[in-house]
């Protein structure tokens, strides 16, 4: 078995290794454009340069080292159909995301922002303190990592919300789904969690008329990805205090602009889209594992489905 191994930031020995070790029947052939490259079976990869599409229209399967599948639907029209794009399910990414959507949900609901900026200024002050029955948290995207964070959430006593495309039904949330359910879903979460895929449909969700339904001083955590905010819309909210804060690890370009006002203001929480980190070790396992099961024909679980898009 020949895998073809791309990495943008050409930090490919380590991925090498794992397979290695992990998978030592495989040969990994790392690409390099106009080398001559013997044929491949399987691609693994993130965004694939342009170059290399040619390419991938001749292996067996590709299978991506991230969960969202946004990135390679860009060049789906260059991938034929019968050649299933495989993403990762969790791999470890659902307790990170989990530690990260917590940290935050917690950090609004107990002020520690609020705390921050006081103790820059060196203030000695204990705000109010808030019921949690006036914190509800809604998750949008309640797929394998959104449900990691729901359960995560749940020991705290928030009231949960979901919202998803189609109906889902988790216990002791109340779960809203498609357009008809969006209003009810905004107007009842305090804090709005974006775990959603990206596609036609999610772009600019959170644009102003749909943050505005949400209610007065709520909170915004985007780990979904940078378009699902329509990110001009966002300031406006945040300073009029519509929006009581908003923390955000992804972006409409990454990196963010130096130049870009969200650096400039400080109700947005910026982090350089880590809440959920590729685990090398993890994914290399989970890919390996899903390989053989190609190869032996069998069905491969969490494979892209070209017309949702994810
Ligand atoms: C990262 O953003 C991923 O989709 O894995």
């Amino acid at each position: 078995m020949r895998i073809l191994l791309y990495r943008a930031d050409g930090n490919t020995a380590p991925w090498v290794k794992d397979f290695a070790d992990l998978m030592p029947e495989a040969e990994v052939v790392v690409w390099r454009e106009g080398a001559h490259l013997p044929t491949c079976d399987y691609a693994v990869l993130w965004t694939p340069p342009q170059a290399m599409l040619a390419e991938l229209a001749r292996v067996k399967a590709i299978f991506l080292t991230g969960a969202g599948a946004d990135a390679i639907m860009k060049y789906s029209h260059a991938i034929p159909p019968h050649i299933p794009i495989v993403r990762l399910n969790d791999a470890g990414m659902g307790i990170q995301m989990a530690e990260y959507v917590t940290h935050a949900v917690l950090r609004y609901f107990r002020r520690l922002d609020e705390y921050e900026t006081q103790a820059r200024s060196g203030a000695w002050l204990q705000l109010e303190a808030r019921e949690k029955a006036d914190f509800s948290v809604g998750v949008m995207g309640v797929g394998a990592l959104g449900s990691h964070v729901i359960e995560a959430l749940r020991p705290f006593g928030f009231p949960l919300r979901a919202w998803s495309r189609s109906p889902k039904s988790l216990d002791g949330v109340d779960s809203f789904h498609g357009e008809a359910g969006l209003d009810g879903f905004l107007g009842s979460s305090r804090v709005v969690v974006c775990m959603l895929p990206l596609t036609e449909e999610t772009t600019h969700i959170l644009n102003r008329p749909n943050m505005m339904k949400m209610p007065q001083g709520s909170y915004i955590i985007n780990v979904g990805r940078g378009a699902h905010i329509s990110e001009p819309d966002l300031l406006p909210l945040i300073k009029s205090g519509h929006i009581a804060g908003a923390t955000l690890d992804v972006f409409r370009n990454e990196p963010l602009p130096a130049q870009h006002p969200f650096w400039m203001e400080p109700r947005i929480t910026i982090t350089p889209h880590i809440s959920a980190l590729t685990l090398r070790r993890e994914s290399v396992e989970q890919m390996a594992a899903k390989m053989r099961q190609h190869a032996r024909g069998e069905e491969v679980a969490d494979v892209i489905n070209r017309t949702k898009g994810y």
